[in-house]
């Protein structure tokens, strides 16, 4: 019998279970009514004298070691990640929430689709670049600020490899293979080398347009970007354009939209003047022109270049651009989208 309850004790002490319902079954194995405790306590009776005080020792100790294996796995199994099914109720409800589109893939989805609905393709181009398509082809000056270090991640010098800071360079692959007519428009990841902020990102996204035909005046720029405001934002939206200035196309402007919070009003977004800025637009210079191989004695084209965030966040009323980046499942869930 003592070897009998050596050998239940060497088990006990490498016992291992995975679950709450197993550590039950081994209890009542050992413990229960019927168990092996039971069973040898009654067994006991007749043991002889002279082993008795050994044999109810050992009948001790199993006991002792039965109860502290079933206290240590208790605590095993509470432990998250351990299998536990304290832990892990796998009775509750399954929770139902399919995910959704992040704001800015919807935001992108519903750009290029009104685009697309007054026959833009949509085009994409690399994020790494090289000094041609992001700065040289687009008639920035060789001494022009943008080019430099503080603004410009590059990847190697001489000759320049850098990652793009814009998708105008995309305008400049793109023409360079398709002659005119050309109505494209160009989503895509830029990169810039700026101090994160609530309002700046070193990564952001931006869409840029282009036209290239002969007879394409400002005018249809004009009437393509009222029809995108008032598409995206709303019939009520007003545009207006300022002068301003890129070197790649002459003349250059800004576009800004009535403020669809206030509706032009005066509020704090659009800190009180009524009107927000969306994109810088203009009539492709007609050095860029001939830098891809167009005639631009023949030909004339518009171009227009916004970013997704900015888009997104006048959308959504998003106070930082930083939000988007996080991956906050508190953020990303209140955008369900189908789109
Ligand atoms: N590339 C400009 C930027 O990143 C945006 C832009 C302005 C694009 C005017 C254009 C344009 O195509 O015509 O700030």
């Amino acid at each position: 019998m003592q070897d009998k309850i050596r050998k239940h004790i060497a088990d006990i002490e490498t016992f291992t279970c995975q679950s709450a319902e197993e550590l039950e079954k081994f209890r009542i194995h050992y413990l229960g009514k019927k168990g092996i405790l039971a069973e040898l306590f009654s067994a006991f009776k007749n043991v002889s004298p002279e082993s008795r005080k050994e044999t109810g020792q050992l009948l001790n100790e199993l006991k002792d070691a039965a109860n502290g294996c079933i206290t240590r796995m208790k605590e095993s199994l509470g432990k998250p990640g351990q299998g536990s099914e304290d832990a892990i109720d796998l009775t509750l409800p399954v929770d139902d929430s399919i995910g959704s589109r992040h704001p800015l893939s919807i935001t992108r989805n519903r750009i290029t689709e009104i685009f697309s609905r007054i026959g833009f393709s949509v085009e994409e181009g690399p994020e790494i670049e090289s000094d041609r398509y992001n700065f040289g082809a687009l008639n920035f000056p060789v001494n022009h600020p943008a080019r430099d270090m503080q603004d410009t991640f590059f990847i190697e010098k001489d000759p320049d490899i850098l990652l793009r800071t814009h998708t105008s360079s995309v305008q400049i692959r793109y023409m360079e293979k398709h002659p005119p007519p050309i109505r494209s428009i160009f989503p895509g990841r830029v990169f810039r080398n700026e101090a994160i902020s609530a309002r700046a990102h070193c990564i952001f996204h931006q869409v840029e347009g282009l036209a290239v035909d002969k007879d394409v005046s400002f005018a249809d720029l004009k009437q393509t970007l009222l029809y995108f405001a008032r598409e995206m934002f709303g019939p009520q939206t007003q545009i207006r354009l300022r002068p301003s200035f890129f070197p790649f196309t002459e003349p250059s402007a800004e576009l800004d939209i009535s403020c669809n919070i206030c509706g032009g009003k005066g509020c704090n977004i659009c800190k009180h003047t009524g009107w927000v800025e969306i994109l810088g637009c203009g009539m492709v210079h007609p050095i860029v022109l001939e830098n891809c191989g167009i005639d631009s004695q023949k030909n004339t084209g518009y171009a227009f270049g916004m970013g997704i965030e900015r888009i997104a966040m006048l959308k959504y009323l998003v106070r930082d651009i930083r939000l988007y980046f996080e991956n906050d499942i508190r953020f990303l869930k209140q955008f369900g989208s189908a789109f």
